[in-house]
């Protein structure tokens, strides 16, 4: 990587991604494809599991220990505070479940959340209440101040809104809430790996994130960061045998005692395929710069907005605000007819709610844009 020229860098990184032999992958908003380096170490995990069943302890626990620390300098928190998780859900029910909440408190949700988040609210939180407050196309603060009452003691929102890509500034909104004594919980998965994000940046309280994304998956992994301000407030719920210091497994007749931080919510065992693989994808983003491939990633969607503009779409994407990796478009009413010619094209990007949501990566290229913008153009004029 010696030329300084980003697009150049960023086409070396395309080897660590073989998906782009096969196809046009504007998808990741949906699914990240699995990098090379992580696909090997999954498989040196699995080939552990079959010559030697398991691995050895002291291994096991300095794979975990690096790969918290991978993810902790990834999103410049400390180790201490970063929990496995398996997706984004089960960080978003341990935020939630562990606040120190009574009954008849109230939880302000973005309305326009995916539907990961309004599950674990409506379904595990009996004697709070819940109040869903529209987002889109506002001012987040403005929202907060129309919507406050004394009740509200926890805010939940998608940092990143999974179709409009509409993102939250999380610094001003988490100083409003921190200002306000608010709690303030995010679904991170469609900002992680995409964004630059540092929790020293701002006060967000839990960003839950799976890494089945903008991480490059695979799916079943993902990570909460419980900021440790909160350590000696939060419950005990979702906490299990591995949410202890154990440091061997010879004598389980004496059980340590839980950690006192985010470590006490792994519950049991943990999912290290994913854990590993999930520290192998850090480890590209970081090697090519989080700066870097947010630049890039803008830059890449900036192009194709343009081209899109040009043809007359409708874009649900809103020009203002902090941009994400995420530009969702409409032709009317040749949409599907649309989606089936980028997919015969081996174009790949998702149809949902009738839009078409393209989510480039660094890897992608100016020239794979091109090729978009041919077969938009062609599959357009067959109305
Ligand atoms: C904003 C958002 N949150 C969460 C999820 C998925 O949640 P989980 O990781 O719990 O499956 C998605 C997409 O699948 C999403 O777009």
């Amino acid at each position: 990587m010696t030329t300084g020229n980003s697009v150049v860098e960023s086409a070396e990184f395309r080897r660590f991604f073989p998906i782009t032999g096969k196809f046009i992958y504007f998808n990741h908003a949906g699914t990240g494809p699995l990098s090379v380096p992580a696909q090997r170490a999954v498989e040196r995990c699995l080939s552990i599991y079959s010559s030697q069943a398991e691995f050895d302890t002291e291994r096991y626990f300095s794979i975990v220990g690096e790969a918290r620390a991978t993810v902790a300098r990834f999103i410049g928190a400390k180790p201490e505070e970063i929990a496995f998780t398996h997706n984004t859900s089960e960080g978003i029910y341990i935020a939630l479940c562990n606040l120190p909440l009574r009954e008849n408190d109230t939880i302000l949700v973005m309305d326009e959340v995916f539907p990961a988040v309004r599950y674990v609210v409506d379904n595990n939180l009996p004697h709070i209440k819940k109040k869903y407050v529209s987002f889109a196309k506002q001012d987040p603060i403005a929202v907060l101040e129309t919507n406050l009452d004394r009740n509200v003691k926890v805010v939940v929102v998608d940092y990143v809104q999974f179709l409009s890509g509409e993102t939250i500034d999380l610094r001003s909104f988490s100083a409003f809430t921190s200002e306000h004594g608010l709690y303030l919980v995010v679904d991170g998965i469609q900002g992680i790996g995409a964004l630059k994000y540092d929790v020293t940046d701002n006060s967000v309280d839990f960003l839950a994130c799976g890494c089945g994304k903008w991480l490059f998956g695979p799916s079943g992994a993902g990570f909460l960061y419980v900021n440790s301000r909160n350590f000696d407030k939060l419950r005990r719920q979702h906490t299990g045998w591995l949410g202890a210091g154990w440091t061997g497994f010879e004598d389980v007749t004496k059980n340590p005692p839980l950690y006192d931080d985010a470590r006490k919510y792994e519950m049991g065992t943990r999912n290290i395929l994913g854990i590993q693989a999930l520290t192998a994808n850090i480890d590209i983003l970081l090697q090519y710069g989080m700066q870097r491939v947010e630049a890039r990633i803008l830059k890449l969607k900036e192009d194709l907005r343009r081209h899109f503009e040009v043809d007359g779409f409708e874009i649900l994407t809103p020009r203002s605000g902090k941009q994400s990796g995420i530009l969702s478009v409409s032709p009317g009413a040749s949409v599907e007819v649309l989606s089936q010619g980028l997919r015969r094209n081996n174009i790949v990007v998702s149809l949902r709610n009738r839009y078409l949501r393209f989510s480039p990566h660094f890897y992608n290229s100016e020239d794979e844009i091109k090729q978009i913008v041919d077969v938009v153009g062609k599959y357009r004029v067959l109305k």
